[in-house]
């Protein structure tokens, strides 16, 4: 998948977007046919340990990214500018962009957006970078606007559609929606014509994202616009307190473990 099929099959089927940050998590979210593969600065939260998503840097996602690409053959795959990655200095924007591209196999990048990323998105689409946009709450913004739902009032929402349809005309190609009423979703949706795709955006964006490891259930917390969809917590929980336990009472290695005929030399 390539910008141009996205926005070709946005209003005919909903679309679909979903996280993932190393290959074989990938693998699977490829072969389930999810049009869009976003490696998410939520690698901060989900997986390095970190509080929030600001202590990213363009060298964590750049890692992710080429480890998402060697999994994925049809997804489009999308890298997550990091904080501060863009915003300042725009060569160096144009530059941490172009490397998630050149070097990391991406196929497009997703800037939390705002009035300092539409120049910055327009150089970007003329170049040749397929530019995702982000409206709502942008977390990466968290210091400012705390966590919470975004364009609650009437000033707020105008705002947002403002920004979604300026950074139409600069060339994005689509628009990431974070948890704004679902009236806002469907108001921005009918006000641009690039695909919105919603994340606690309601149901009438033209596609929905949520992180993989809460739709798998390998993160504690799931927010309220999210959904588990499985266990996986509990699963390794059970392998691993499995496997611990029969070292621990001399079930592992059995006879099997131990002499085996064959040398296995292609696992690794
Ligand atoms: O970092 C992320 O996972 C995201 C999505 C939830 C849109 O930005
Ligand atoms: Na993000």
């Amino acid at each position: 998948m390539r910008a141009k099929d996205i926005r070709e099959k946005a209003g005919e089927e909903p679309l679909t977007m979903l996280t993932a940050y190393d290959a074989p998590t990938a693998e699977l979210v490829d072969a389930a046919g999810v049009d869009i593969i976003l490696v998410g600065d939520s690698i901060g939260n989900l997986r390095l340990g970190y509080e929030s998503t600001l202590p990213v840097t363009v060298e964590e996602i750049e890692s992710a990214t080429a480890a998402v690409a060697r999994a994925t053959e049809d997804a489009m795959l999308i890298a997550d500018m990091p904080f501060l990655s863009f915003g300042a200095d725009e060569d160096e924007a144009v530059e941490n962009c172009g490397r998630m591209l050149k070097e990391a196999d991406a196929d497009g990048v997703k800037l939390e957006s705002g009035p300092h990323t539409v120049e910055l998105t327009r150089r970007l689409a003329q170049i040749g970078v397929p530019v995702q946009a982000h409206l709502g709450l942008t977390p990466q913004r968290e210091n400012e606007t705390g966590l919470f739902r975004q364009a609650t009032d009437e000033d707020a929402a105008r705002r947002i559609i403002d920004l979604a349809e300026r950074h139409e005309d600069a060339g994005a190609f689509s628009l990431v929606l974070e948890h704004v009423p679902a009236n806002v979703g469907a108001a921005v949706t009918e006000a641009i014509d690039i695909p919105t795709i919603g994340i606690g955006a309601g149901p009438e964006c033209d596609g929905q994202v949520l992180t993989v490891d809460e739709v798998i259930g390998l993160s504690e917390d799931v927010a309220p616009f999210s959904k588990a969809f499985g266990d996986v917590r509990s699963e390794m929980r059970e392998a691993i307190d499995g496997y611990t336990s029969a070292v621990e009472n001399g079930e592992f290695p059995a006879e099997e473990h131990s002499h085996y005929e064959d040398e296995v030399d292609d696992v690794y």
